[in-house]
């Protein structure tokens, strides 16, 4: 994935730094999933407590807009639709996600030009995830 990297081509550049680092990332996971805990259809799939659910995603958006590598450090290669296989997102699915996750963008308080490069990765992700 990381390959497809879309922000800055230097650290001081990144949407990381932009957006002011972890704690956006933290917040954004927060409301994401404040999303999900209200959508059946997702809920269902993760773990009642939704602790790691929320440290990988946040440490992987991070690591993917520039931040540190320690999703990488900790969790190994992405590999997201290895990761996913044991989860049923059909189209229905995966559209909940994106307007979970597109609702979290919207109120994230990043600058326009931010959300439209958040908007452009998740969106992509997210079509690139249905596996049935
Ligand atoms: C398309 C709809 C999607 C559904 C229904 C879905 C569902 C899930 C579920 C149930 C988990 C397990 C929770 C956990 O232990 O972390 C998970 C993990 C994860 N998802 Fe998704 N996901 C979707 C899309 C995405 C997208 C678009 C991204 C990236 C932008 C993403 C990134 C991740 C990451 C990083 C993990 C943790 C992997 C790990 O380290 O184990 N997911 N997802």
């Amino acid at each position: 994935m990381s390959a497809l990297r879309i922000s800055g081509t230097t650290p001081e550049e990144s949407l990381y730094r932009r957006v002011g680092g972890m704690a956006f990332f933290r917040q954004l996971v927060a409301n994401f999933y404040d999303g999900v805990d209200v959508r059946p259809v997702l809920r269902q799939m993760y773990d009642e407590d939704l602790t790691e659910a929320k440290e990988h995603l946040a440490l992987f958006l991070a690591q993917y807009f520039g931040g540190p590598e320690t999703y990488n450090e900790t969790r190994g290669h992405p590999r997201l639709r290895m990761r996913h296989a044991p989860y049923v997102i059909d189209v229905a699915a995966r559209d909940l996600w994106l307007e979970a996750m597109l609702l979290a963008i919207d109120r994230s308080g990043a600058s326009e030009l931010d959300r439209a490069e958040l908007v452009a990765y998740v969106d992509v992700a997210a079509h690139s995830l249905r596996n049935a």
